[in-house]
């Protein structure tokens, strides 16, 4: 795994949004995963910049979907396709027709398989945003999922639910299920950026990266993945052991090797 370090959230999101960036001028139709959770945010900003500044266009960009409450009104404001097309698309200029999702309409057990036949149908994830849980999750794989699951409905931890209560007038409002691409299904996209920011993923990013691979940790399964770029601020690297060597691989990043 590729560590970068960075003073603060937004240095992280600029980072971030330069990998989409050269991606998308060498791909302009490249499939891109997104991410919901505050942790994308900046990485959303400072795309839009990029657009408004005509260094990047996202017109012929395919997006997908990381994963999706179950049981919310269609349209509501914190279903994950509203806030994906309110935080990151609008302000890309891209419309939420590019956004292709889990369909919710589908009797519960065909959601999954129906969504990996329309990621296959794309072609495959070409970069995965991923942030991380505090219980160590990655979309909402949570402990225990199983390292080759596929996009399936699942039950959220309580840990998450109250982690997520601060986007819900009332936390009882937080759903208990959610559809998510699974950690097989993840570990298939062609470049997986785990962005992490905040003490409050110290913890789970220490053990995503310096951890045994374990359900416990679900974040660990990307140890396997043969492209994973981690970027963390300063606060959220802090318990990582290796952090003097991965700054130290950064610094010495041969020229012609791109992330
Ligand atoms: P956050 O969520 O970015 O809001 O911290 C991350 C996650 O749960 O994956």
């Amino acid at each position: 795994m590729e560590l970068v370090v960075k003073p603060d959230a937004d240095a992280v999101g600029e980072v971030v949004a330069d990998m989409i960036i050269a991606l998308v001028a060498r791909r302009p139709d490249a499939v891109i995963g997104l991410a919901t959770g505050s942790t994308p945010l900046p990485t959303y900003r400072a795309l839009a910049a990029a657009v408004g500044e005509g260094r990047a266009s996202f017109a012929d960009v395919r997006f997908v979907m990381l994963d999706e409450y179950v049981g919310l009104p269609e349209g509501h404001p914190e279903s994950y396709r509203t806030v994906l097309e309110r935080e990151a698309l609008r302000p890309l200029g891209v419309t939420g027709d590019r956004l292709i999702g889990p369909t919710l309409s589908l009797p519960p057990e065909e959601i999954g398989p129906r969504y990996e036949e329309r990621l296959a149908a794309l072609g495959g994830v070409d970069l995965q945003l991923l942030g991380i849980g505090s219980d160590g999750h990655i979309g909402f794989n949570e402990p225990t999922s199983s390292l080759a699951s596929r996009t399936r409905w699942k039950t959220l931890t309580q840990q998450t639910r109250d982690d997520n209560a601060r986007f819900f007038d009332d936390p009882a409002d937080v759903p208990r299920h959610v559809i998510t691409q699974g950690l097989g299904t993840i570990g298939e996209c062609g470049h997986a950026v785990l962005v992490a920011t905040g003490a409050a993923k110290a913890e789970a990013l220490t053990a995503a990266v310096e951890g045994p691979v374990s359900a416990a940790c679900p974040a660990s399964v990307l140890q396997f993945h043969p492209h994973v770029t981690v970027v963390a601020d300063d606060a959220a690297a802090a318990g990582l052991q290796g952090l003097d060597y991965y700054r130290f691989t950064l610094a010495n990043k041969p020229a012609w090797q791109p992330f």
